[in-house]
């Protein structure tokens, strides 16, 4: 809505010179004038209006001036070509990477984009660079400085001119910003244990164990083996802090609007960078409140919803991903709800999907995962997901027990299996990896492993069984496929692309050995990567199939997430199912999860409208004739089709 006050708030603060409303700044002046409203309303619904925080009010209009005041010209004209729904093309594929473990630092890392162009990746999400404390980084998680590029990376030139190099290279950044905490050992902290009243309020500090344990009575822990419980007792100031990760993250208290502001600061300083897409760290914990979980809560979302604004205004091209991995209807709401359906996060983690991927593979059957897609398919059009087998992180086992019932399971008796399976204790279970983070009170785990070791690579090598190390690689571009075509960006996770195994070595390093999630970020060879250009090699086949792949879904227009997908029906329980259907092109993606050939009749495609008599196979590059309602697809042990019809 048109607010008159604020039209003239912001016309006062608009620079004497230099500015142009009526030439090449209007754009922006009137995103600004037509978008202030939505701010101030979402900022008075966090913060009441009183005098102070009409001031800090002012302050956010000021920042998001500022923001586009120093986005360069290059980058402004780049939110100008760009298309506002740009992210769902079928023509991005990213990977995620450690600088120092891919390539040593970022300019190194320049000399490998040749690398991951060939591979057909063009966007980049680059692991956190910003400064963090060696021993106590959560793999730079915990930032102490989020303007200074740590010199285990280089410097923030060096970043600048690989984001630049990244440009003319037609590729697209991502980075995070890590919203929820900062380092103990960032400045604000620093002040705060001095006794700074100020920094005091820029987190949860407490002189009694009174309102920590309020807190806690409600609060599930995130890592309740290396660091259990939300507060942690600081001596240095005889206080106890809110550190809802490890010890030494310190989350930020978002009630105090100072915090808001400086974050938002932050993120539009990474915007100017040329962020592409900004990752947002853990956005289901930035409010707190007593009596709650402390985890998606309402204001969060409209935290999430006043930073899409804003950023809308002074840096629109950039896109927000937010990393909420959370359950299935949790999840969907950071796209936004009610009026801001669309407005809120406009990338988010399909980690359902993923884990329910996972949940396929050791079961080889697909009812769970059609159990939970009417939650996933909620998302709204706009948006897209991220979509991935692997990534840093650990697998978390997030859908609902309810699904796995619905299926005909018993949840606790089946979780219990998947984490026996993929830990590799289970007695016929192919796959090596361990548990994450075992809560000793409930027996809740999470999954650590390679996509690779996971899927049975690594035991079939220490083996060398030939069979077993051919059903894994097929295993693994299975998995990689079914994420490519549901929907979404494909995000590969560094290594997968050449099979990296599990690297035990983090056991023996210190602020490491702690989280098994190290065993799955590895340290690249480059001479093991290099056999991907030797033929019959390991690291070939599973290079050259991705590669193809990711070209296959550029060709394909129908795979740009403009529209949900639609399930085939479960024919056969075995075989996940899914059409991509649009005006010229309809594409059948088939995988066959199970270790056994599975039968699927020709009537499953005909289901959803006329199928030609012969269908092609990207993947095989052939053509099939489609065969009677009574005959069937034949799908070898975890064999995929990709038709077009
Ligand atoms: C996110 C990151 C994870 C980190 C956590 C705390 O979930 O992906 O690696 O440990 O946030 O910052």
């Amino acid at each position: 809505m048109y607010n008159s006050t604020l039209h003239q708030q912001i016309n006062s603060i608009l620079p004497r010179s230099g500015f142009d409303i009526n030439g090449k700044d209007n754009l922006f002046y009137a995103r600004f004038i037509a978008n202030a409203d939505a701010i101030h309303a979402l900022y008075k619904n966090l913060y009441a209006v009183n005098k102070k925080n009409n001031d800090s009010f002012k302050q956010l209009l000021q920042i998001i001036l500022d923001a586009y005041i120093n986005r360069s010209t290059a980058l402004k004209q780049k939110d100008k070509l760009k298309d506002e729904h740009w992210f769902l093309s079928n023509e991005i594929t990213g990977m995620s990477l450690y600088v120092d473990r891919f390539s040593d630092n970022l300019s190194t890392l320049g000399n490998k984009l040749g690398y991951v162009k060939n591979l057909g990746v063009n966007l980049l999400h680059l692991m956190p660079v910003f400064q963090s404390p060696k021993d106590e980084s959560d793999g730079g998680y915990a930032v102490s400085d989020f303007r200074k590029v740590d010199e285990r990376f280089g410097s923030l030139e060096d970043l600048k001119n690989l984001q630049e190099k990244m440009s003319d290279e037609n590729m697209h950044l991502m980075i995070d910003i890590v919203l929820n905490h900062t380092s103990h050992k960032h400045a604000w902290a620093e002040k705060a244990k001095q006794g700074d009243k100020k920094y005091h309020h820029y987190y949860y500090m407490y002189g009694d164990r009174q309102v920590p344990d309020e807190f806690e009575k409600n609060m599930p822990e995130i890592f309740p083996e290396g660091a259990p419980r939300s507060f942690t007792y600081v001596p240095d100031c005889d206080k106890w802090v809110m550190t809802v990760f490890h010890n030494y993250q310190w989350d930020l208290n978002y009630a105090n609007p100072q915090v808001l502001l400086e974050m938002l600061d932050n993120i539009f300083f990474y915007a100017n960078l040329g962020v592409d897409i900004l990752r947002i760290d853990a956005p289901a914990f930035i409010w707190k409140q007593i009596g709650t979980t402390c985890q998606n809560l309402p204001q969060a979302h409209t935290i999430l919803c006043l930073i899409k604004q804003c950023v809308l205004v002074a840096t629109p091209g950039m896109a927000l991903l937010g990393e909420a991995i959370v359950a299935p209807a949790a999840i969907i709401k950071y796209f936004g709800t009610g009026e801001y359906t669309a407005k809120e996060c406009d990338v988010a983690y399909n980690a359902t999907q993923m884990a329910l991927q996972w949940d396929a593979l050791a079961t080889g059957n697909i009812k769970i995962m059609l159990a939970a897609q009417h939650e996933i398919l909620k998302k709204p059009f706009g948006t897209t997901w991220i979509s991935y087998t692997r990534c840093h992180d650990d697998i978390g086992l997030g859908y609902d027990d309810y699904m796995i019932e619905q299926s005909g399971f018993n949840a606790y008796a089946h979780r219990k299996f998947l984490k026996e399976y993929y830990s590799g204790t289970y007695y016929s279970s192919p796959a090596k990896g361990a548990l994450f983070s075992v809560n000793p009170k409930t027996q809740d785990a999470r999954i650590s492993g390679s996509l690779a070791s996971l899927c049975g690579l690594e035991k079939a090598i220490e083996e060398n069984n030939e069979h077993d190390i051919e059903i894994s690689i097929q295993k693994i571009l299975m998995m990689q496929a079914h994420s490519f075509f549901i929907g979404g960006i494909p995000m590969l996770f560094y290594g997968d692309e050449v099979g990296y195994t599990n690297d035990y070595s983090y056991l023996n390093e210190e602020g490491k050995s702690y989280d098994s999630r190290w065993m799955h970020r590895p340290m690249i060879d480059w001479e093991k990567n290099i056999r991907s250009e030797t033929d019959e090699t390991i690291e070939q086949k599973i290079f050259s199939s991705t590669k193809k792949l990711i070209s296959i879904r550029k060709k394909l227009a129908v795979v740009a997430d403009h529209k949900n997908l639609i399930w085939l029906t479960p024919h056969n329980i075995h075989v996940a199912g899914y059409l991509r259907n649009g005006e010229k092109q309809n594409l059948y993606c088939l995988f066959n999860f199970s270790d056994q050939p599975a039968f699927l009749t020709w009537y499953a495609f005909k289901e959803h409208g006329n199928v030609p008599e012969r269908i092609y196979d990207h993947w095989r590059e052939q053509y099939f004739s489609v065969g009677k309602d009574n005959e069937h697809l034949i799908l070898e042990p975890y064999a995929f089709y990709l038709f077009e019809a």
